[in-house]
């Protein structure tokens, strides 16, 4: 016969870190606690594996304190879950926060408006169906730390959360679909040690995944403290000059989001241009496409903007053009990934691969300055027109362009032809030829110690 403590130990639910001194009129209004579950009632529902991954207690421990961590659905792609399944539990663990922590995935939630609407789902029922401890909503997961009240037990409390949250957000961005993956991840804080560190944990969450330097400067956050010093870096990167909703405002917005821009380490970085709405081209694009390749490079290609296939996969140079330019990579003994950055200066695809619009490039290109900031390269390559023009603010022809060692940002900077366009005029690939030996020369030398 299985006893009541067996059943909470199964469940993982011994020993229980309980509320200290909170009266049970607190706990609710109202509220009944829930008697202890008999063993009778639990065993068919730990037959139903109820304490496995996406499986959320549907009794309820009284007084049970909860870690919980759910995520978007393009957060963490099943197979790179899978590619973990042999190691520990805690390992696994590890891998999960570092992966989600460097963005992957669309990051709705580093949009103001769309990260408020998940606060204010956490903060609804607060003293009547939950008290929180901490929160933490980051731009592709949110983790809290909770206790469910009265009769209510997790899986009512996340399910009510996600799918109020989901119905809300889906409304905004006028999609259909789940928005968050099913399985959560969830544990029983075991006492007051784990509860301290747990609660330190998701207030540093920010600051570990170089979204901000102080914790209470992070909005989304139970860390915020509107009156600290420091304004929110990510935030500042995505709101628009004067469209932050009153609840979002903690500082003014800049008029462009360098100033924001220049302190964003890579995750911050690369979540921002995701999710940037400070162009309209957010409307029409799948996704923010920030870069690809070694985050040390002494090689940088700058493009001109995603097209159909960058802008479906997230990823520059990934059509025809980009087989040419891989191409032209190997001419130069590179290879895509290794010592080589590949960017563009616009991160959003233009509607019918149109030109972009001054107003797209000045609302874009400081993505761009901190991208070559972080990566500090030796030399860049602008590749095509576009890219040449909109980086030497110039309206000079490519033509006159190419064959010279220009200065971008105090970087030694070499103008060639588009892929492209040479997929169209194949006669100037040799002139292309001549453009990356001008490359590799410059390079050559910037390696040479001077005599
Ligand atoms: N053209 C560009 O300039 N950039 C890309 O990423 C793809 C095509």
């Amino acid at each position: 016969m299985l006893t009541r403590d067996d059943c909470y130990k199964e469940l993982g639910l011994l020993p229980v870190w309980r509320l200290k001194d909170v009266p049970s009129g607190r706990r609710g209004a109202g509220a009944t606690i829930a008697p202890a579950p008999s063993p009778a009632n639990l065993r068919p529902q730990l037959l139903q594996g109820i304490h496995s991954r996406g499986y959320l207690p549907h009794v309820k421990a009284d007084g049970a304190t909860y870690f919980v961590t759910f995520r978007l659905a393009d957060s963490l792609p099943a197979e790179v879950l899978e590619s973990w399944a042999d190691a520990p539990e805690d390992e696994r663990a590890r891998n999960t926060e570092r992966y989600l922590d460097q963005g992957a995935g669309a990051c709705l939630l580093a949009r103001p408006e769309l990260a408020e609407i998940v606060v204010q789902t956490l903060l609804c029922h607060v003293g009547s169906q939950h008290t929180l401890h901490e929160y933490v909503v980051m731009p592709n997961h949110v983790h809290v730390l909770l206790t469910p009240l009265g009769e209510y037990t997790l899986s009512d409390l996340l399910q009510g959360m996600k799918s109020v949250s989901a119905h809300k957000i889906n409304t905004v961005l006028g999609r259909e679909g789940p928005l968050w993956q099913h399985e959560i991840f969830d544990r029983v804080v075991r006492d007051d040690d784990e509860m301290q560190r747990l609660a330190f944990y998701i207030r540093r969450n920010p600051v570990k995944a170089g979204l901000i330097t102080e914790e209470s400067g992070f909005r989304w956050s139970s860390a915020w403290n509107k009156d600290a010093g420091e304004a929110p870096a990510l935030q500042r990167a995505l709101l628009r000059p004067g469209e932050a909703t009153a609840s979002a405002v903690v500082a003014p917005a800049p008029r462009r989001p360098d100033v924001a821009t220049e302190s964003l380490e890579w995750p911050a970085l690369t979540a921002a241009i995701k999710s940037c709405t400070l162009c309209p081209l957010h409307k029409s694009r799948t996704q923010g496409v920030p870069g690809v390749g070694d985050l040390h490079a002494e090689w940088l290609f700058i493009g001109e903007a995603p097209g159909a296939d960058e802008d479906r996969q997230g990823e520059p140079f990934v059509g025809q053009a980009g087989k040419l330019l891989d191409a032209m990579l190997a001419a130069l003994r590179l290879k895509r990934g290794e010592n080589v950055y590949i960017a563009n200066v616009l991160k959003s695809r233009p509607p019918g691969n149109r030109d972009p619009h001054p107003d797209e490039v000045a609302a874009c290109l400081p993505y761009l300055e901190r991208q070559i900031d972080l990566i500090r390269p030796k030399l860049i390559v602008a590749v095509g027109r576009i890219a040449a023009q909109n980086l030497l603010k110039t309206d000079t022809p490519i033509g006159k362009l190419r064959g010279h060692v220009h200065q971008y940002r105090g970087l030694p900077l070499v103008v060639t032809y588009h892929p492209a366009y040479l997929l169209r005029s194949p006669v100037d690939k040799s002139r292309a030829w001549e453009d990356l030996v001008l490359a590799a020369n410059t390079m050559k030398n910037l390696k040479t110690p001077n005599p």
